[in-house]
């Protein structure tokens, strides 16, 4: 079976293209390696896939409608995992219009395609940032998503309702599933836990926004790549459209965060502390009653010890400098 997945060479995408491959899918990826952050960590990502038989990369962008009809009028795909975003809450504030255009244009831009191949199975990547500052604890899948407070969450919702008017038009079963604060090896180097570590292996201070209090379902990268493959089972087997929370159901808040990470490097942190930012939600808190029960979910890496892989990863990737900062 060959599956095609948007945005395989980023962080998640790439541990998700692995684990298809592993499992016996082939796969194709579209990637257009944008410079939202350096391009090279996305090839250094996608290196080891690049040698297997069953992987093709598709290099291009699903904002360009010529490229995804020949890419979809050539192959053949029994399903699309569309992962491929302007990720990243804060830049939303900067770049609105890009963020629509990449994720929703985009999003509509494949979804069109599998209408007219008929292609009948897609899974969306969501966002915990649909829920905005939700009062609701933990955060359930039918708890209203009306309000949400960035342009990037915002363009996760519009996306889940123009999956939804696909699904219902169409008849193409839909997963949306709304990934919440993910971390682990190859953590894209813009979100806290990657920066920090960055921040503090180097002796510079790190700016925590607000008083330290907000706080995040940081899922393990594992945990979410074993959500996103039961998704895969589900929609293959089942007729349907299905919003799902793929996160910890646990929070850990932000001083937290960045005492764990600074015990695990055994190296002091600087702290300083900085007004909230816009377009930040004070908590994210994941119910995921609906994943165990549908798609057999059971994450189970505590965070200590994912910090531990992740810090693991860290230091073998950035060898040459951690030896100079010892
Ligand atoms: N990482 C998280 O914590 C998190 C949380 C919630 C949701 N998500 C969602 O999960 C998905 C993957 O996130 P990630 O952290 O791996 O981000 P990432 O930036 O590492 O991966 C996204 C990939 O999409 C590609 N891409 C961007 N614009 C494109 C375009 N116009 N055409 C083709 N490819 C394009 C990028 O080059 C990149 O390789 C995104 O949809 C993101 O919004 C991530």
């Amino acid at each position: 079976m060959r599956i095609l997945v948007t945005g395989g060479a980023g962080f998640i995408g790439s541990h998700l293209v692995e684990k298809l491959l592993a499992a016996g899918f082939s796969v194709d990826n579209i990637d257009n390696f944008v410079d939202y952050y350096d391009p090279q960590i996305k090839r250094d990502n996608i290196a080891e896939c690049l040698t297997s038989a069953n992987f093709r990369l598709l290099e291009g962008d699903i904002r360009d409608r010529s490229f995804l009809a020949d890419v979809f009028d050539s192959h053949e795909y029994e399903m699309v995992i569309h992962l491929a975003a302007m990720a990243g809450v804060r830049p939303s504030l900067e770049q609105p219009l890009l963020y629509s255009e990449v994720n929703i244009g985009g999003t509509q831009n494949l979804l069109e395609e599998c209408r007219k191949s008929k292609i009948k199975k897609f899974i969306f990547a969501s966002s915990s940032s649909v829920y905005g500052n939700n009062p609701n604890l933990p955060f359930r899948e039918d708890d209203p998503v009306d309000y949400p407070i960035s342009p990037y969450a915002a363009t996760k919702k519009a996306a889940e309702l123009i999956c939804h008017t696909y699904h219902h038009l169409f008849d193409i079963s839909m997963i949306c599933l709304r990934f919440f604060t993910v971390y682990g090896p190859r953590q894209r180097p813009d979100l806290a836990i990657h920066k920090f570590t960055r921040l503090i292996s180097e002796g510079q201070s790190v700016k925590l926004y607000g008083d330290g209090s907000t706080a995040r379902d940081y899922t393990y990268i594992d945990d979410v790549i074993s959500g996103i493959m039961g998704a895969v089972k589900y929609v293959y087997k089942n007729k349907c459209y299905e919003v799902i929370n793929l996160g910890e159901s646990k929070t850990i808040n932000l001083l937290d965060m960045v005492n764990i990470i600074s015990e695990e490097m055994g190296k002091k942190v600087k702290k300083e502390f900085v007004p909230m930012q816009a377009g930040d939600v004070q908590i994210t808190y994941a119910s995921i009653d609906k994943a165990r029960k549908m798609i057999g979910y059971h994450p189970d890496t505590d965070f200590r010890e994912g910090i531990r892989k992740f810090l693991g990863w860290y230091y073998e990737n950035n060898k040459m400098r951690y030896m100079e900062d010892q």
